[in-house]
């Protein structure tokens, strides 16, 4: 069965680790020393993958002579699987690296698994069954302390990777642990700077006498950021939100979800921001139920969370509740968005 999968990746590909919330910088340190290399993040945090344009070892090069603030491991390559979390799927796996380049049989190796999901299978299982496929009679022989290849397996839930790469191709820094916002200047939130993008990416202009309804507020980012544009937030969260945010004289804090909100009792809003956790046509049909809240004309600004890998079908699902209520809608990937994007919307008229 495991030879079953055309997983040859069609052009040479590196995944790069990042630390966590750096992932924004880490594509464009990338995009700036790949020219034309396409840079995405993958779906769990501090992880990216980079398809190259030009040949490797011009890439490696250029990424090893970096004077490089967020990249820290560089990984080449060559097969990629969708997998199962059933305990199969070693086996399947082992099938797959058959495909890979055969090793050096000279040169010693080893298998290094990095294993993030749930899975019915361990990291113990995956090591021998996939050295078992590269070793033959012949070699190469297995050194688990200085390996001259190392067989990288990286899995990211129901998706996996694999390489087979001398050791020298394998880039592996220590990075400085970086100070990011001089004293007082700390965000709120990550979810603070994607407003401020959003704000200024699409021109949304807040009337400064206007109130603002804040759905999913807690820590307190976006919040904290209406309130310096606007008269009045309510923001409405069950969680708590960060004192700075609660000492604002402007912000009223409702402790709830927003589907136990009373519309007749919090009035009107010039805004509602949406940045709950939650399924996308379920915040889009909440932000369809209080659209009456809103002044016609007014504007929304929603985060389309990616609760699954089918971006562009949360994106779509999410527009088609959302028109029933709200026009002029626009997508946009904000630099601070992670497994999101961010839409922009009117009131009906
Ligand atoms: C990504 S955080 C919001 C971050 C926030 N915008 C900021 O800038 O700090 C998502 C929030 O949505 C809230 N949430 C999830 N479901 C909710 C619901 N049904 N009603 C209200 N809040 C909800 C969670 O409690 C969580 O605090």
């Amino acid at each position: 069965m495991g030879d079953e999968w055309p997983t040859d990746l069609a052009r040479p590909t590196l995944l790069v680790t990042c630390p966590r919330g750096w992932e924004a910088e880490a594509r464009q340190e990338l995009r700036g020393l790949l020219p034309g290399a396409e840079v995405r993040s993958l779906f769990i945090p501090g992880n990216i993958i980079a398809t190259l344009e030009g040949n490797l070892a011009d890439a490696l090069r250029a990424l090893a002579g970096a004077e490089t603030l967020t990249i820290a491991r560089v990984t080449p390559v060559r097969l990629r699987m969708e997998i199962g979390p059933e305990r199969e799927w070693p086996a399947k796996m082992a099938g797959a690296a058959r495909h890979l380049p055969p090793p050096d049989l000279r040169r010693s190796f080893k298998v290094a698994c990095n294993r993030r999901g749930k899975h019915d299978f361990s990291t113990r299982d995956i090591v021998p069954a996939l050295a078992d496929a590269l070793v033959t009679a012949a070699g190469p022989p297995v050194d688990l302390e200085n390996p001259e290849q190392v067989l990288s397996v990286e899995i990211f839930q129901d998706l996996a990777f694999m390489g087979l790469n001398p050791v020298e191709r394998l880039l592996h820094r220590r990075l400085r642990r970086m100070r990011r916002w001089a004293p007082g200047e700390r965000p709120i939130s990550r979810a603070e700077l994607k407003l401020r993008e959003a704000i200024k990416r699409f021109e949304l202009s807040l009337p400064p006498d206007g109130r603002a309804l804040d759905l999913g507020a807690a820590p307190g980012g976006w919040t904290r950021v209406l309130a310096e544009h606007m008269a009045q937030v309510v923001a409405v969260d069950p969680g708590e939100l960060d004192e700075r945010v609660l000492a604002l004289p402007n912000v009223t804090h409702l402790r709830g979800r927003t589907e136990d909100l009373r519309p007749e009792e919090i009035g009107r809003f010039d805004a509602i921001t949406n940045d709950m956790n939650l399924e996308p046509t379920e915040s889009a049909a909440l932000m369809v139920a209080l659209a009456s809240l809103l002044r016609p004309g007014g504007l929304a600004v929603m985060t389309v969370k990616f609760v699954t890998r089918h971006r562009g079908r949360h994106v779509r699902e999410a527009i088609e509740v959302l028109e029933t209520a709200w026009e002029d809608i626009r997508v946009g990937r904000m630099p601070h968005n992670a497994k999101e994007t961010t839409a922009v919307m009117r009131r009906r008229a």
